[in-house]
């Protein structure tokens, strides 16, 4: 290796008494220290001693090794990661929306509240659905708030229920979701499609039988509170028969959630609404191209029907117009709404992550709803040329057709003893982020890629070219696969203790 790329921590590189700056003696009297002791920070490790240089080298050669949607194609699975529009950033960063207070008297941030109404008439008219809160930071924050509104509406007519039915292709923060709202969570099976199962389904190698929709409403009737579904689900599958899953579960008098989450596919295709669900969240960050990943901020915007209105979170930006004449322009002004009696309370403080919904409606307004609709497409279209280039190449376990996402499997470079780590780990020293992997957990050993419309074709070759090098040298060279990565500063970390003991804070204890 080279010993130049290696990189101790910058605690490390810190040598007591140094420092990066040479300023004049103070030559006033110091001021006052009026910090409350209770927001002063005890026992703290000193920062580190470090010239200038030294921490600018430090930083700039972390930020290389970093590998990010700015330098090439992400194709993680899932997540969604696709160009941030500058056109965004330059808008969110205007003082008027940056720094504007959110405690501030409605009446001095009129465009910043009709700019949240806006963005909900958007998400409303993309959905199909009647009503939306932005509050919620992050789709997992969404799918709560949404399940709350759930057990709001349900406690609201005396109805005490206690189950949610979750398929198995689900994305796993929608079990998490219901299990911490303290709903029992019911496994429905998948059929060989990749789809919900309406019947049982006997898995071939273990003979254990799972139960499909029918058995499971059956068996819980009255119980059901909701259904929640993916929809794309995990597998990048369209649930076909969503208006049908709609119907049978509001028969029983629960409601049906979707984790729209994967609603890049759906953009100015279809409506959920539509097709009967009550309630879904949308991840901003994900479909509206805001900037995610490293925990956030995000933005998880939660629709729901009108039935299920009154339980939003307060409070809900409205308009009021004023009555004009004929031919007059209507002048609008706009309020926060805290008259919810319903209301299951905040989700978040404020208003959520403004900045987000900024970016948000920028790339509404930008794209226009045509341009939403072909970026969907495009998306679309994207996946389904990877899908085309490799199949045959690597596994494609599920045949169904593929929405913005296609997921394959090793099966067959397992012939080699090349397995799906080892091919994600080759793809780094071939210069692209690794796609997903081991998930959806429903395909063994899966690999999960996800172009999204911001690639062109030449990147997509590219990649393309990528993995069918890996497959060849899975044939003829397995065990350079395992080395792999063999060009990246670090080479294979112990991925398990990192991520059931992360060390997340430097101590002196540490060194
Ligand atoms: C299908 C699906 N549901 C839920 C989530 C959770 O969203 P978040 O990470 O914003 O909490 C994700 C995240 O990518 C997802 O892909």
């Amino acid at each position: 290796m080279n010993l130049r790329s290696r990189e101790p921590l910058i605690f490390d590189r810190s040598v007591p008494g140094k420092v990066g700056l040479d300023l004049p003696k103070l030559d006033v009297p110091p001021a006052k220290d009026t910090r409350p002791a209770h927001l002063k920070r005890h026992g703290f490790d000193a920062l580190p001693s470090c010239s200038e240089p030294e921490v600018i080298r430090h930083f700039t050669k972390m930020s290389m090794w970093n590998y990010g949607m700015d330098q090439g194609m992400y194709p993680l699975g899932s997540c969604t990661m696709k160009h941030n529009p500058r056109l965004n950033e330059k808008v969110a960063g205007l003082s008027g929306f940056a720094e504007s207070h959110p405690m501030a008297p409605s009446t001095l941030v009129q465009g910043n509240l009709a700019l949240i109404y806006t963005l909900q008439e958007w998400l409303k008219e993309i959905t199909g659905l009647a009503a939306v809160t932005l509050q919620p930071s992050a789709g997992a924050a969404g799918e709560l708030t949404g399940v709350m509104l759930i057990r709001a509406y349900h406690l609201s007519r005396g109805r005490k229920r206690r189950a949610i039915l979750i398929p198995d292709s689900a994305h796993g923060t929608n079990p998490a979701t219901a299990a911490m709202a303290g709903y029992e969570v019911v496994d429905v099976a998948s059929a060989a499609d990749g789809t919900v199962s309406f019947e049982d389904i006997t898995d071939a190698v273990t003979g254990r039988v799972k139960k499909g929709l029918l058995a499971v409403i059956a068996e819980h009737k009255e119980d059901i509170a909701g259904l929640m579904v993916t929809n794309p689900n995990t597998l990048g599958i369209f649930e076909h028969r969503i208006d049908e899953i709609c119907k049978c579960i509001h028969e029983v008098g629960g409601l049906v959630y979707m984790d729209g989450a994967n609603m890049n596919a759906l953009v100015g295709v279809a409506r959920p609404g539509d097709f009967g669900i009550d309630v879904m969240h949308m991840n901003l960050h994900k479909t509206m191209s805001t900037p995610h990943g490293g925990g956030g901020p995000g933005a998880g915007p939660v629709l729901c029907t009108a039935a299920l209105e009154p339980f939003l979170p307060k409070p809900i930006v409205v308009r009021d117009t004023e009555k004009v004449g004929e031919g007059e322009v209507p002048h609008h002004t706009y309020r926060w709404d805290w008259e919810r009696p319903q209301s299951i309370g905040k989700v978040h403080s404020y208003y959520g992550n403004f900045g987000m919904l900024v970016r948000a409606l920028t790339y509404c307004l930008s794209h226009g709803g045509d341009g939403l609709r072909t970026a969907t497409l495009r998306a679309i279209v994207n996946a389904n040329y990877i899908r085309h280039e490799l199949e045959g190449v690597y596994n494609l376990p599920i045949k169904t057709a593929s929405m913005h996402e296609v997921v394959f499997n090793d099966a067959i470079q397992a012939h080699h003893d090349v397995h799906t780590l080892d091919i994600a780990k080759r793809l780094i020293d071939y210069g692209f982020h690794p796609p997903t992997i081991y998930f959806p957990m429903v395909v063994s050993g899966a690999l999960m890629i996800e172009p999204t419309e911001s690639e062109s074709k030449e990147e997509l070759d590219a990649f393309v070219h990528a993995m069918k090098m890996i497959a060849q040298e899975a044939e003829e060279t397995p065990d350079l696969l395992h080395q792999a990565p063999v060009t990246a500063p670090l080479r294979r970390l112990d991925e398990t203790t990192a991520a059931r003991k992360p060390v997340l804070r430097w101590t002196k204890a540490l060194v």
